[in-house]
C-alpha cells in the first residue's frame, strides 16, 4: 500500500509565517520528493462553519484567500489534490457511523477541543436563553475531531502533516480506525501525524512574543504582506528588555528575533545578508558577548523574511489574475477527491453490513428463511 498525505486548513483567514513554517512549506517539500502515491490538500470550510454558523460570509470569502496562499506557496495541482470539504458529502456520512464508536466523554478529554472551547467563550454549563449571553457548544462544534477523523480516513491517508495542536486529532482518529475495523472489518488506514522537523516552527510566536501567530491576536506576519508591511512589523517586534544599549550583553533564548531566523534563515541568507558571520550560531554568539544592536539582527531577519516571501508574492500575484481559475482547479480537485471519498465509503458500507441492495447473499438468506416459515 502506498503512502498518501492528507492534511487541510480551516478557510477563517489568510495564512500567515505561523502556518508556512508549521506546515505550508514542508507540503511543498513533501509534495516535490516524491515519496507519496497521493497528495490531498484540503479548504476545511465545513469544520469552519462549526464554529461560525452565523459568519457563513467570513468562511466563504476566505476559500479562495486559502487557496491563493497554497498555490502561491507552492502547492501545485498537477501533484497535489486542492479541494474543499463541503463538497465531499461523503465524508459527513463516514462521520455519522463514526460517532457511535466515540463517545462523549472521550471528545471531553480532548485537549485541543477544551482550549477551544475556553478560547471561544463557549459554555460548559449554559442553559437555553442564558441571561448572562453565555454561549453553550454547538454540538457540531464538539463533534468536530469525529469529522476530522472521516477527512483523514476517506482518503486511506497514512500522514498528516499538521502542527502539534493536531496530535489529538490524529490520536481521535487513530482509536476510531482501530475500533472500527475490530468491530466490523479491516478497511480503515491508521495515520500518523508528521510534525515539523524544527523546533523553532513546531510553534511560531507571534510578532508580539505571545507564544502564538494567530489573526486574534492580531500578531500576525502574513504570506500576502507586501515587503513594506513585514519590515514595518519586524521593526515593532520584541526582543530582550535588558539589551538597552549596544554593548550590553543580549539574550537569545526568547528573543523572538532569533527564533524567527531559526525558523527561517539559511546558510546561503547569512553569506548574502550578514557577511561578517559564518553561521547564524556566530551572531548569536556576538549578541551574547554584547556590542551587536537589535537593528543589526532585525535588518537580516527583514531581508530574509523578504526573500522567502518573494517568489510567493509573485505567485500570487498571478493567479491574483485568474481568480476563474483557481475556482476551476479547486473544481476538479473535489471531484477527484470525491472518487476517492465515495469508494472508502462503499467498503466502509460493506463492511457495516448496509450495503443491503448489494448483498445478494442477504437477501437469498432471507428469502429462503420466509419461505420456509411458509411451509411450516
Ligand atoms: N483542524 C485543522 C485546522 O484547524 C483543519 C483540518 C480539518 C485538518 N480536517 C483535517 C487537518 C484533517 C489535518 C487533517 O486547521
Amino acid at each position: 500500500m502506498g503512502k498518501i498525505i492528507l492534511t487541510g486548513d480551516r478557510p477563517t483567514g489568510r495564512l500567515h509565517l505561523g502556518h508556512y513554517v508549521g506546515s505550508l512549506r514542508r507540503r511543498v517539500e513533501l509534495q516535490e520528493s516524491g515519496e507519496f502515491d497521493r497528495i490531498f490538500i484540503m479548504i476545511a470550510d465545513a469544520q469552519a462553519l462549526t464554529d461560525n454558523a452565523d459568519n457563513p460570509e467570513k468562511v466563504r470569502q476566505n476559500i479562495i484567500e486559502v487557496a491563493l496562499d497554497y498555490l502561491s506557496a507552492g502547492l501545485d495541482p498537477q501533484k497535489s489534490v486542492l479541494f474543499i470539504q463541503s463538497q465531499i458529502p461523503e465524508l459527513c456520512e463516514l462521520a455519522f457511523y463514526y460517532m457511535n464508536l466515540v463517545t462523549v466523554q472521550r471528545l471531553q478529554r480532548n485537549p485541543t477541543v477544551k482550549a477551544e472551547i475556553t478560547l471561544r467563550g463557549f459554555s460548559e454549563n449554559a442553559t437555553e436563553g442564558d441571561t448572562q449571553q453565555r454561549q453553550g457548544i454547538p454540538t457540531g462544534f464538539f463533534t468536530y475531531p469525529i469529522s476530522q477523523a472521516a477527512d483523514i480516513t476517506a482518503f486511506k491517508a497514512t500522514t498528516v502533516p499538521a502542527g502539534e495542536d493536531q496530535e489529538p486529532m490524529i490520536e481521535q482518529t487513530r482509536e476510531i480506525v482501530h475500533k472500527f475495523n475490530s468491530v466490523y472489518d479491516e478497511v480503515l488506514v491508521e495515520p500518523e501525524i508528521l510534525l515539523p522537523n524544527n523546533a523553532a516552527c513546531l510553534r511560531l510566536p507571534g510578532t508580539d512574543g505571545k507564544a502564538k501567530m494567530s489573526k486574534s491576536l492580531g500578531n500576525c506576519i502574513y504570506l500576502s504582506d507586501t515587503a513594506a508591511e513585514v519590515k514595518k512589523k519586524v521593526m515593532g517586534m520584541y526582543t530582550d528588555p535588558n539589551h538597552l544599549r549596544v554593548e550590553d550583553p543580549g539574550q537569545v533564548e526568547g528573543n523572538i528575533v532569533f527564533t524567527y531566523l531559526d525558523a527561517f534563515c539559511r546558510p546561503e541568507h547569512m553569506a548574502k545578508y550578514a557577511p561578517d558571520y559564518a553561521t547564524l550560531d556566530d551572531m548569536k554568539a556576538h549578541y551574547k558577548r554584547g556590542g551587536l544592536g537589535d537593528v543589526k539582527v532585525k535588518k537580516l531577519l527583514i531581508n530574509v523574511l523578504n526573500e522567502t516571501l518573494d517568489p510567493i508574492r509573485e505567485r500570487r500575484k498571478y493567479y491574483e489574475g485568474r481568480i476563474q481559475e483557481v475556482y476551476d482547479i479547486l473544481k476538479r480537485g473535489s471531484e477527484e477527491a470525491r472518487k476517492t471519498a465515495a469508494q472508502t465509503l462503499d467498503e466502509v458500507r460493506s463492511a457495516m453490513k448496509i450495503n443491503y441492495f448489494s448483498d445478494q447473499a442477504l437477501i437469498d438468506e432471507q428469502a429462503r428463511h420466509f419461505a420456509e416459515k411458509a411451509r411450516e
